[in-house]
């Protein structure tokens, strides 16, 4: 077992220090349900959530909020209105969330366009309203995750040194970095040398480095070449939940059976839990995912977009399981 040093958000303890990264209609409770009951995770994040949607239908909060057992647990919201910000902030927290988190890398031209997401990082007078007013307006600690700049430029010109000296000033207690640029959308690869500087710059508060971590070793090299307190992880998760494990025990291995037992018992978890079309919707989406690598798994692909009847969905699967098929 690798002995990764635990570290503190606030007074919350991040152990292992290792957080299943927000990811849009996908880290909901039952998926971040999934990921707790396979292990190796010490934060959770929802998905991202709008405060304009939020004021709008507070009922929202409770329904995002964490499910049993899942603890540390941080709501991330977009917005830019630093009243709407605070006011949803506070809403989260009377809701249970541990911690609070503001998103500045969501590069959707929905989201962007609004100010919102890596938009705040052309504004930053505006995102140090943004961010101030959410840490007055909550007693639970405010995290930031952000992009490297909106493009090139701004990277360059290492933009991002001075927003974390704002954040600094302004009192978050994380900020996790993705260095990919706004422009760069998901192209490209992340920079780590840009988490390294992050965390040379000596700030009060933890790095989480995220970005382009696709095995166990990414994890561990990430660790070691900048020196970050956390390592984020998004998309490898979603074809190998194990991963988190697998950086904690690097003699864990998991079978393509095993990833496809997995999969089919989230699915029942999902119609279990969710109204029937929602689930069918998620299993498509994330059966897309949890196979890819898979031999075969590229037919079944195919076969997912047309399904419309989970049990052949489950049918399918069995046979996945079969070898040679
Ligand atoms: C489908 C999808 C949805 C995402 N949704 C969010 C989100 O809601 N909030 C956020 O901060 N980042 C979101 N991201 C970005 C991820 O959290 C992460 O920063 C990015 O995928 C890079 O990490 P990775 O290489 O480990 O996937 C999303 C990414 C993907 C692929």
């Amino acid at each position: 077992m690798t002995n990764l040093e635990p570290f503190s958000i606030g007074p919350i303890a991040i152990q292992p220090p290792l957080v299943m990264a927000p990811l849009h209609e996908i880290t909901d409770q039952p998926f971040r349900r999934m990921i707790r009951q396979v292990g190796g995770v010490g934060l959770t994040v929802s998905e991202m959530i709008s405060s304009e949607a939020l004021i709008r239908h507070a009922r929202k909060a409770q329904a995002m909020m964490a499910g049993e057992g899942e603890r540390p647990f941080s709501m991330q919201l977009s917005g830019s209105i630093p009243e709407h910000l605070a006011e949803a902030a506070r809403m989260v927290e009377a809701a249970g969330a541990d911690l609070v988190d503001l998103n500045m890398g969501c590069p959707a031209s929905n989201v962007t366009s609004g100010g919102a997401g890596s938009a705040l990082l052309k504004d930053i007078r505006l995102a140090e309203t943004c961010v101030k007013a959410m840490v007055r307006a909550v007693g639970v600690p405010v995290t930031v995750k952000m992009r490297a700049g909106w493009d090139n430029s701004q990277k360059e010109r290492a933009d991002y040194l001075d927003f974390l000296r704002m954040f600094e000033a302004a009192g978050i207690q994380a900020l996790a970095i993705h260095p990919r640029t706004r422009a760069q959308q998901y192209t490209g690869s992340a920079d780590w040398a840009l988490i390294a500087r992050a965390v040379d710059a000596g700030v009060a508060f933890p790095i989480i480095g995220n970005g382009d971590v696709n095995t166990p070793d990414d994890a561990r090299r990430m660790f070691r070449e900048t020196g970050c307190a956390g390592v984020m992880i998004g998309r490898a998760a979603l074809t190998n939940p194990w991963i988190f494990r697998q950086i904690l025990d690097p003699g864990l291995e998991v079978t393509e059976r095993q990833r496809i037992e997995l999969c089919m018992s989230f699915f029942r978890m999902l119609q279990e839990l969710l109204e029937p079309r929602e689930a069918l919707h998620k299993m498509k989406k994330i059966g897309a995912w949890f196979t890819k690598g898979i031999p075969n798994g590229s037919g079944f692909r195919q076969n997912l977009h047309a399904c419309e009847d989970p049990e052949l969905l489950f049918a399918m699967l069995e046979r996945l399981k079969e070898p040679g098929v």
